[in-house]
């Protein structure tokens, strides 16, 4: 019998390690011999450690699974799939799971991360296989045919950007993966990364022949261990089979790889930033222009995507661009694995196509807060993206309808908080996020989030109320308009929609205005 318990790190967080060692142990004593499989998560996070079993009728699964269970799992006959109180039925019918729209992930938590047999029998690298056979204009035809926007958070149309890459020439070129998934509440890079490494390897080896670069680096956060472990399982495997290599299933072409780790700077994030500390320097934004598709890495034309632009790739160059395209809403095309954090009942992934609204996330998915407690305020986007009232959870999730409220959708990350809440303390938290983050580069943002972390102080204690006020909607505008990057220029993201919203918070009663 196949047993399933997930490898990946907040699985094991929660115990996983534990409990695969308790059911091996159990199995033994029983003379019950099974097959342990370490799978990624599926993402629903609530019901972690998640324990499947193999059944001729598919696999069952059992969560939140504690070592302590294990026996009684045992007595119960869950080998063969049989009823217990943490029985949560087929895993591919529970609701969370069945509702959504897998296109990216539709590997993760089903095969084991670092085979690659696994890989290939749930149609990995049939993407690869395609684009061998195409031109490399005709590759990035496809993926702009898909619509596929950046999922770092920006949202530039990738086939654009590979399109610059192509047409500027060089001697040299590269591709390199932002993995320094640094937004607070989000872990879609991370679940690819550790649950269908496959996926992201064969993306970038796409990437590679589309634009004519034979090197790739992924730039991985450092906080990130076991990501690292299952790339480098993935590469190496890849390589041995030449999926990778000098010689790419014998056609000549040219693709390697490696994972770089970053120190823990939230603005190695930001492209530039990124590509100076690859470069084995401090991580300081670059001027732009000119961009990193003309002057990249080392001065080269770079191709540099978000792992989940990426990861997605595979699929577009596998099913067609018109496939993927079929997604979605508007301009947003395709599926955005969301993540839901914070206080939520069911935090987890959910991969959607674009056009379900954010209460349908909030509640249909998330089952409203953990707390009970009514929702008051979600922050999507990261810790630079807006603060959401309830007056706002009938918007789609799209990037335009978000952009049309002063919100945006970012890298997908969901963080809810009930009705305790205090606004001006979070205002206050992300111009502190931004003072401490801040590479120093440009002054409003250097200077301009230390006063503003003063100035909230002021409004928090009551002192010239109206005047700091003012003065922080005027930074505000400043930081919007002056910054050299997104992270002085977004900060009044969250600041200000703290204050739009909620501004009884803030001592304010007048309304809101952006
Ligand atoms: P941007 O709008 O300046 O650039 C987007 C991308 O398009 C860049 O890669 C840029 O080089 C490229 N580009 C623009 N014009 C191009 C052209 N003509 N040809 C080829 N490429 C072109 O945005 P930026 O500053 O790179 O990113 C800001 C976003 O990052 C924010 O919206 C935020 O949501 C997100 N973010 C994500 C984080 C995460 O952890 N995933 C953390 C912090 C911010
Ligand atoms: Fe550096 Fe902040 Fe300016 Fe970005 S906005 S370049 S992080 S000082």
């Amino acid at each position: 019998t196949t047993v399933y318990v997930p490898r990946d790190s907040s699985a094991l967080g929660l115990g996983a390690e534990r409990v695969a060692g308790a059911i091996q142990m159990e199995a033994a004593k029983r003379n019950l011999p099974i097959d342990l499989v370490r799978n990624g998560s599926h993402g629903l996070y609530w019901l972690e450690p998640l324990v499947e079993v193999a059944t001729p009728a598919g696999r069952v699964a059992y969560g939140p699974v504690q070592p302590g269970d294990v026996a009684g799992l045992f007595d119960a006959g869950f080998l063969e799939g049989k009823a217990h109180p943490l029985c949560m039925g087929p895993t591919e019918e529970i609701p969370y799971l069945k509702n959504q729209e897998r296109l990216t992930f539709a590997r993760v938590g089903i095969t084991d991360p670092v085979s690659l047999d696994d890989y290939l029998a749930h149609d990995g690298y049939r993407g690869l296989r395609n684009a061998l056979g195409l031109d490399p204009a005709a590759i990035v035809e496809e993926v702009t045919a898909s619509g596929l926007r950046g999922r770092g958070g920006a949202a530039f149309p990738t086939g654009i950007k590979w399109k610059t890459v192509l047409n500027t020439p060089a001697d040299q070129k590269y591709i390199v993966c932002n993995a320094d998934e640094g937004d607070s509440g989000t872990f879609s890079d991370r679940m690819i990364m550790e649950g269908d490494p496959f996926v992201l390897i064969e993306g970038m080896t796409i990437a590679g022949l589309a634009v004519g670069a034979t090197q790739g680096y992924i730039y991985l956060r450092v906080e990130y261990p076991h990501a690292e472990i299952a790339l480098n399982q993935a590469i190496e495997a890849a390589l041995e089979a030449g999926y990778l290599g000098d010689d790419i299933l014998g056609s000549g072409k040219r693709f390697h790889l490696e994972v770089r780790l970053g120190a823990g700077a939230y603005v190695c994030g930001e492209e530039t930033a990124l590509l100076e500390s690859l470069e084995g320097k401090r991580g300081m934004v670059r001027f732009k222009p000119p961009l990193p598709a003309i002057e990249g890495l080392f001065g080269q034309p770079t191709v540099i995507n978000n792992v989940i632009s990426l990861a997605s790739v595979p699929i577009i160059l596998d099913k067609g661009g018109k496939y993927y395209a079929d997604y979605g809403m508007g301009r947003s095309r395709g599926t955005l694995p969301l993540q839901l954090a914070g206080n939520v009942k069911r935090p987890g992934l959910i991969e959607k196509a674009f056009g379900m609204t954010l209460r349908e996330l909030l509640y249909d998915y998330g089952g409203g807060s953990a707390s009970g407690r009514p929702i008051r305020a979600v922050q999507v986007g990261g810790p630079l993206g807006s603060f959401m009232p309830e007056s706002q959870f009938d918007t789609p999730l799209d990037y335009e309808a978000f952009s049309a409220i002063w919100a945006v959708l970012g890298h997908g990350g969901v963080v809810v908080f009930d009705d305790t809440v205090d606004m001006a303390k979070m205002a206050r938290y992300a111009m502190e996020f931004c003072a401490i983050e801040s590479c120093g580069k440009c002054t409003p943002c250097r200077i301009g989030s230390t006063r503003g972390v003063e100035v909230i102080d002021r409004i928090i204690d009551d002192q010239d109320r109206a005047k700091n006020l003012a003065l922080l909607r005027d930074l505000g505008d400043t930081m919007l308009a002056g910054s050299l990057c997104a992270l002085g220029g977004m900060t009044p993201y969250p600041v200000l929609s703290a204050l739009n919203h909620f501004p009884e918070d803030f001592g304010e009663k007048s309304v809101a205005q952006v």
